[in-house]
């Protein structure tokens, strides 16, 4: 079995939605964000402050490269940002199927507007952030995803059937 990759905006659901579908399906998870972390022994946060976004941006390529090598038959969340990098994008097709959670701004700033974990929306107007981040990214996140799932006003399990129902999921999942 192929990895079901979730993609999207920060605040998409990638993390809640690859625990549920983690426990649905039986099979584990692992999150890119997480795997760097650990690796690095050091929040995201702290990772952009000491070293900068295009630091980030290269141990995210170098976690999927391991990946690559190393991970089968599971759910994986990566960062909002890995599937802007295109170097990224012939990474994550090898992987498996990629599913992104496509959420409106304003769904993303209602969830995310008291979260001090996103260095990208630190700051003034995080709004405006929201909105310019995620206009530079819809058209990426569309390129390389294999299915899309509108997530606003959507319950989790609503969510969780339109993933396992789409056939590029159940090809993956064989
Ligand atoms: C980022 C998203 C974050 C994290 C980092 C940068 C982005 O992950 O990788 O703060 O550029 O969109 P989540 O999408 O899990 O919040």
């Amino acid at each position: 079995m192929d990895n079901i990759i979730l993609i999207g905006f920060m605040g998409s659901g990638k993390t809640t939605v690859g625990i549920r579908l983690s426990y649905l399906l039986r099979i584990p998870m692992s999150d890119t964000d997480k795997l760097i972390e650990k690796r690095e022994g050091r929040t995201i946060s702290e990772i952009f402050a000491s070293d900068g976004e295009a630091y980030f941006r290269q141990l995210e390529t170098q976690c999927l490269e391991r990946m690559k090598k190393t991970t089968n038959g599971q759910i994986i969340s990566v960062g909002g940002g890995l599937p802007v990098q295109r170097r990224n994008h012939a990474l994550l097709k090898q992987l498996g199927c990629v599913v992104y959670l496509r959420a409106k701004a304003e769904t993303i700033y209602e969830r995310l507007k008291n979260d001090t974990s996103r260095p990208l929306l630190q700051g003034d107007d995080p709004q405006g952030k929201i909105r310019r981040l995620m206009e530079e990214r819809a058209a990426v996140y569309e390129e390389v995803a294999d299915v899309i799932v509108d997530v606003d006003g959507k319950e989790f399990d609503e969510i969780l059937d339109e993933i396992v129902e789409a056939e590029k999921v159940k090809e993956c999942m064989q």
